[in-house]
Order: structure tokens, then sequence, then C-alpha cells
């Protein structure tokens, strides 16, 4: 490091538990650019403070995690389409001293699932379980690659019929939990963006099991554990299965992208951030 050194960072609160540090130091790295990537923890009355201080410091850009993906907008200049769509931005880019607010949590949802599975998404019936903000970008993210059909079932109903009303598909459709029965025989993708099953939760499943078949791709977005319940309870139904670490990834390696113009060295990415999980 030395006083040409770029800075990049994270703010969130907590962010103690972040990989990305990882990911993105070694990408640097591996890449030979002088920048460094650093995890900042901001109280939320503090987010306009730490944005002003960030743009007056010259950073080139940031990645926004809980509780400050919503609340930030109001501190950038411009919020590109997808982020507005999703209505939260994860990655911020100062460009020419203006702050513009990018969402790659979809897209990279979708570069994982693509990635790991080679499923043809224009023949998938959708299901999403969940309708949060982790369920509001990957469904539009689904909703602009022509899959058949996206269901989104929710404990909260109304937060699902907003959420399909949102999509820019026609036939997004909304269902209660006491619905998915009638769903789950044509589902080829299930998608699953709840907290449930999550660690330290782990014996938690927010799906009735029977419900699983091998006709299906399920795919959680849960990376902690690697292996969720609902995962093994898919396998062990014949169903293929997908993990969340890809889509950690793959938004990491976006927002790379979006600072440095350049493709990111996912494998180098990868490889931090699967020793970092250790
Ligand atoms: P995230 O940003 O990770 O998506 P979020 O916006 O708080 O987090 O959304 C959490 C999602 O998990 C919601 O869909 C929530 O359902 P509600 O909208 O009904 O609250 C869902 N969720 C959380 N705990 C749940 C539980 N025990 N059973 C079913 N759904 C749950």
């Amino acid at each position: 490091m030395n006083a040409g050194t770029g800075v990049v960072g994270l703010i969130g609160h907590p962010v103690g538990h972040s990989k990305s540090p990882e990911m993105m130091n070694r990408a640097f790295r591996a890449c030979g650019l002088p920048f460094v990537y650093l995890a900042f923890d901001v109280s939320p009355s503090e987010l306009g403070d730490a944005v002003r201080g960030m743009r007056a410091l010259g950073f080139r850009g940031w990645n926004v995690t809980i509780p400050h993906k919503v609340a930030v907008l109001e501190h950038l200049d411009e919020v590109e389409e997808t982020a507005r769509e999703i209505g939260a931005v994860n990655t911020v880019v100062a460009q020419e001293g203006r702050l513009i607010g990018y969402n790659t949590d979809g897209e990279g949802y979708l570069r994982s699932l693509v990635d790991e599975t080679g499923l043809e998404l224009s023949e998938q019936r959708v299901l999403i379980l969940g309708a949060g903000g982790a369920a509001r970008a990957v469904a539009h993210a689904l909703a602009t690659t022509g899959v058949e059909s996206i269901t989104i079932a929710n404990r909260t109903r109304e937060k699902a019929e907003r959420l399909a009303a949102s999509l820019r598909k026609a036939d997004a459709r909304a269902v209660s939990l006491s619905e998915l029965e009638r769903v789950v025989g044509e589902t080829t993708l299930l998608v699953q963006t709840t907290s449930v099953g999550m660690y330290p939760e782990t014996e938690a499943i927010p799906i009735d099991p029977s419900f699983l078949h091998e006709r299906m791709i399920v795919s959680d977005l849960i990376y902690r554990p690697r292996k969720t319940l609902l995962l093994r309870e898919a396998e062990a139904r014949g169903a293929r299965i997908h993990g969340g670490l890809g889509m950690l990834l793959h938004q990491a390696a976006l927002a790379f992208e979006h600072w440095m113009g350049k493709p990111a060295p996912v494998d180098v990415m990868r490889e931090a951030l699967e020793e970092a999980m250790k």
C-alpha cells in the first residue's frame, strides 16, 4: 500500500461476518490492482455521514449490506434501473464525483444458478418461497429471463402479492403457504429465500418435505449451513440442489466489475471464499 492506493469497502451493521474483504482483496492482488477493501460497521443513524465521508475521501465505491440497502438510496445521485425496481442497492460506484447505486444480487444469483446447474431458464416454472429483500432481487432477475411462470409464496401473503404485481412478467402470481400443495407438482425450480434454516436454526424447513420431488431443482439462498435441511431433504427425494454460496460469490464478482471495469477473477475469489468459510 502507498499514497496511491485506492479504497473500496463495505458498510453494514454488523459486518464482522462478511467474507467480502477476503474475496475482494484476493481479487485485487491477483489482478495487480492497487486497491484495498475494508469493512465498516455503520449504525443507521450515521449512514448519511458515512456516505458523505466516503464521497469526500474519494472511495472508488462500496458494497452495502443489512440494514442499509434501502436507506442508502436517498444518499445517492443516481440509481440504476434494476436496483430501482428491487428498491435496494448493494453496490455503489463513485463515477466522476457522482454516486451511482446498483444491485448485483439478482444477476449474481442467475450467474450462479446457470453456472452450477446448466439449466435452461426458459423452461422453468418457478416457485419462490419468501417475499423479502432477497426474494425481490431474485424474482426481478428471473422475470427478465423468459422463465415460463413465477409463483411467489410467503407467510405474509400481501407481500407476495405486492412482489408479484411489481414484476414485469404478466403471469406472475402469489399464493399463501397453505396453497403450496396445489403448485408444487408443476414446479421445476423452487427458490428458497426466507431465513428459515439459516444457522443457528439449522433444523428448520420452510416447506413440507413431501412436496419436494425429483422433477425439480431446489435452490436455497442460505449458505450457512452450506447444505440446509431443505437441500438434504430435496436430495433424498431425488431433486437436484443448488446452495447459496455461489450467489455470494457472483454478486461480489459483479461489484468488482462495476468498480474496476474489467472481468473479475472468479476462480480466485471462489478459492478465497471457500477458505474464509472454513
Ligand atoms: P431478506 O432481505 O433476507 O430477504 P427480509 O426482507 O427480512 O430478509 O425477508 C425475510 C423473509 O423470510 C420474508 O419473506 C419472511 O416472511 P414474512 O414476509 O411473512 O415476514 C420470511 N420468513 C422469516 N421467518 C419466517 C418463518 N419463520 N416462516 C416463514 N417465513 C419466514
